[in-house]
């Protein structure tokens, strides 16, 4: 039986994504903080697993993943937040949660799943497809989300030698509490079930870089592939605010 561990599995994607490996008869563990939801999870499907930790917490994600009650050969690193910053006015307390959370989070949860990891299994980091443009308001965000797409690529050339394999995530906008929040039209968002599916197609396969949905970040990465001036002024067409005669 296959085994799969998922970080951020108490909401949104994550969730979904145990709740739908449980349903194809994977072994799943999932965490997250909320108790609540873990123990929902685990009253619905008996092949989860929870364990309840914060992964901004070093020690107690490290000794939380230690001794795991079976060894998943698919990692899913999904948990992360997103705050924005408003008018370019920075905010170094909003930015080091955002960080904390996105990078360390995650850096935590790898060192932590570090001694399971085994030749033929995946590590799957969930990034953003907001990290291949600078948008508006995504200072943190988008940065964040930048460290999490180098990361997996310089994993993956690190990994390729003890055949240990790393998939990059890059959703558009998914329905999620998390986007719930945003107020700004999202275009092309899909579905939680959409994306859950495309993640597991994805990672079934063994893409390394994982993009959806297909049309909205093509649109994105063509933009991204831009030289920076020509992203700058076609992106300040559209969202940069006109300038204040003083
Ligand atoms: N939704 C989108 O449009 C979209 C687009 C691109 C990328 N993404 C990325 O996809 C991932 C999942 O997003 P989502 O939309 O499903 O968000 P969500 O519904 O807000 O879920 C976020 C998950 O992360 C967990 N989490 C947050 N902080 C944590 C912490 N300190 N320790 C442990 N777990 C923590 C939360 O669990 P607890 O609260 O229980 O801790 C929750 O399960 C994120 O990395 C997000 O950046 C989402």
């Amino acid at each position: 039986m296959s085994g799969v561990l998922i970080t951020g599995a108490t909401s949104g994607i994550g969730k979904q994504l145990a709740q739908d490996y449980a349903r194809q008869g994977w072994q799943v563990i999932a965490c997250g903080r909320n108790g609540d939801v873990l123990n929902e999870l685990q009253n619905k499907h008996a092949s989860i697993t929870p364990l309840q930790f914060d992964l901004t917490d070093f020690e107690h994600t490290l000794v939380m993943l230690r001794e795991l009650p079976f060894t998943p050969s698919l990692w899913i690193l999904n948990a992360g937040s997103c705050e924005y910053i408003d008018d370019g006015v920075m905010d170094t307390k909003l930015m080091a949660r955002v960080m904390q959370i996105n990078v360390i989070g995650m850096t935590n949860a790898i060192e932590a799943i570090q001694p399971h990891l085994q030749s033929g299994h995946r590590v799957a980091l969930v990034g953003s497809i907001a990290s291949e443009l600078a948008l508006p308001r995504a200072e943190a965000y988008g940065a964040s989300k930048a460290a999490v797409g180098y990361l997996a690529r310089a994993l993956r050339l690190a990994w390729t030698s003890k055949g240990i394999e790393v998939t990059c995530i890059f959703p558009g906008f998914v329905a999620t509490p998390l986007t719930d929040k945003n107020t700004f039209d999202m275009p092309m968002m899909i579905s939680v079930e959409r994306a859950s599916q495309s993640i597991r197609k994805g990672l079934e396969k063994g893409v390394a870089n994982l993009y959806f949905p297909t049309r909205f970040t093509w649109i994105i990465r063509l933009l991204g592939m831009l030289p920076y001036g020509w992203q700058y002024r076609l992106m300040s067409r559209f969202f940069a605010p006109k300038r204040t005669k003083s």
